[in-house]
């Protein structure tokens, strides 16, 4: 089992936590926070972001658990400082969620429980493709983007940087998403959509 160290401890770090377990392939070590609770979910605070250099001594894999709706600024920052650390982020797939062997996942992203990644896709850095998402084929995506609950992202699809993608929405296949964007829950993003 290879071990690694959550980063955060609130709604969606537990998700991602339940998920990290589910792979079976993960010793969880702990969780860094600001909290001072000193134990989360059965595991213990190991310290806040100051502690990262010495706790890098034990173990250099990290999983960013802190969520991104808003915008991707506090996981892009504590990200980069712990990769200057030269600390780690495998990415994590559920048991549960469909990859297909012909798709490309990068770092630090999660594929949560149902999600299904088609063939041909490219999932970049720090993804976050949330539980029951539909990424089809040949859909690229930029390093932080949250592809929300349920969301429908079809085939070619190009989803920029930093960009949020809401819970239940439909990007229109073969469609561009600018870096940055915010899809509302419930949207339809089609080819003439007006950014
Ligand atoms: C853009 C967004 C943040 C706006 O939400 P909001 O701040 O609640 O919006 P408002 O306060 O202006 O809501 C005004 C009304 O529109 C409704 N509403 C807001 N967003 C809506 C949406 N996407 N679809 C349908 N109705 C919506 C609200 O329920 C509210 O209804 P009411 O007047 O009957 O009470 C929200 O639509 C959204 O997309 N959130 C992201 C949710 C999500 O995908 N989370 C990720 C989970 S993994």
């Amino acid at each position: 089992m290879t071990p690694i160290i959550i980063l955060g401890s609130g709604g969606h770090a537990l998700a991602c936590l339940d998920v990290i377990d589910s792979t079976k392939k993960f010793k969880i070590l702990g969780y860094v926070d600001a909290g001072e609770a000193q134990s989360w979910e059965g595991l213990t605070r190991l310290g806040s972001d100051n502690d990262l250099p010495s706790l890098m001594k034990d173990c250099s894999n990290f999983f960013m658990g802190i969520g991104q709706i808003k915008n991707a600024s506090v996981r892009k920052n504590l990200s980069e400082k712990i990769k200057q650390l030269k600390g780690e982020f495998p990415f994590i797939v559920s048991p549960f969620a469909n990859v297909s062997p012909r798709a490309q996942v990068h770092e630090g992203t999660i594929i949560m429980h149902h999600a299904h990644v088609g063939p041909g896709s490219q999932i970049g850095s720090f993804n976050i493709l949330n539980t029951k998402s539909l990424i089809e084929h040949g859909v690229k995506t930029g390093s932080f983007v949250h592809v929300s609950t349920a969301a429908v992202v079809n085939g070619d699809v190009i989803i920029g940087g930093d960009a949020f993608i809401g819970s239940n929405s439909v990007l229109c296949h073969g469609i561009e998403i600018p870096s940055g964007a915010f899809v509302q829950a419930g949207a339809f993003i089609g080819r003439k959509h007006v950014w």
